[in-house]
């Protein structure tokens, strides 16, 4: 649990454990890399597809390591704490509209949580299409292509496509959501991706992270790992 002096009559707490910012900026950069040489792949010639499809093995292994942190990562890391019940994510809207400034709590807000859920879901389906996918004319043959039949291919091909779409929208939300607390409420969400902490003022009842130790991180990545180049070369 980490205390620490902020300002004066203000406490930093603990909000995002380390794997979880890891996780977080790795999967930046590498659906950046994902999204550009999948779009402009074709200018660029054969191997651009390959590294395509390791960026998104890489991205896969994320996933697979952001399910299992969200059962035994840091508290606020995990589902059961960011996941709410529609009710709350209604009300937590209304409050959002009265209030000029909503207070700042550790973690996902509700409907932040669900947002999260989203962009997660659609990462999985882009990855999952995407092991399915050939491109003749640069000779590239995703892992799990020869298990299905032409028609279906281009069908995940299409969706593969449309999904990113999708993707872009979710992450403009996203970035959007992350301007509008910062401008309308005065809300910092950067800084505590980055730093791990978030100023509490003092007396606060919000509880820091607890867990999320990073050597079980570390243990929880390389499990990941571990399935990613299981489903990658062995299925
Ligand atoms: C490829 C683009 C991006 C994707 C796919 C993405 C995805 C995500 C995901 C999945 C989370 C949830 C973290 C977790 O609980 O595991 C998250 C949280 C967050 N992201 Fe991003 N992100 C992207 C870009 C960015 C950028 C560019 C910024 C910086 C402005 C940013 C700032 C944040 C912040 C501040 C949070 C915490 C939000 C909160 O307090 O609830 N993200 N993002
Ligand atoms: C989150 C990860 C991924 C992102 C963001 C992504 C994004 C994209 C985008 C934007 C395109 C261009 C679609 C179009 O307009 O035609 C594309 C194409 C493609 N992607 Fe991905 N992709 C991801 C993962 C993967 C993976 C894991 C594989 C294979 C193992 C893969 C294989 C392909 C192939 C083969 C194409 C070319 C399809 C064609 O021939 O037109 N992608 N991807």
């Amino acid at each position: 649990m980490s205390m620490s002096e902020h300002r004066k009559g203000m406490l930093s707490i603990r909000v995002w454990d380390f794997p979880t910012r890891l996780f977080h900026w790795s999967l930046v950069l590498l659906v950046s890399f994902s999204g550009i040489t999948g779009e402009f792949g074709d200018d660029f010639g054969a191997q651009v597809l390959d590294w395509h499809a390791r960026s998104g093995y890489a991205i896969l292994t994320l996933l697979l390591f952001r399910l299992m942190w969200g059962f035994v990562g840091g508290t606020h890391a995990r589902f059961r704490n960011f996941l709410r019940a529609p009710q709350t994510v209604i009300a937590y809207l209304r409050e959002l509209r009265q209030a000029p400034q909503s207070r700042l709590r550790p973690g996902h807000n509700p409907l932040g949580g669900w947002s999260v859920a989203a962009m997660l879901t659609c990462l999985a389906l882009q990855v999952g299409t995407g092991l399915f996918l050939t491109n003749d004319d640069l000779g590239f043959e995703g892992p799990l292509a020869r298990h299905i039949g032409s028609h279906l291919a281009d069908q995940l091909k299409a969706l593969h496509a449309a999904n990113f779409i999708v993707l872009l929208i979710l992450i403009a939300l996203h970035l959007f959501a992350i301007g509008f607390y910062y401008f309308s409420k005065g809300e910092n969400l950067l800084r505590p991706m980055l730093t791990g902490d978030m100023p509490v003022a003092e007396g606060a009842v919000d509880a820091p992270s607890k867990g999320g130790h990073t050597l079980l991180g570390a243990a929880v990545m390389a499990i990941g790992a571990a399935l990613a180049w299981f489903i990658v070369t062995r299925l």
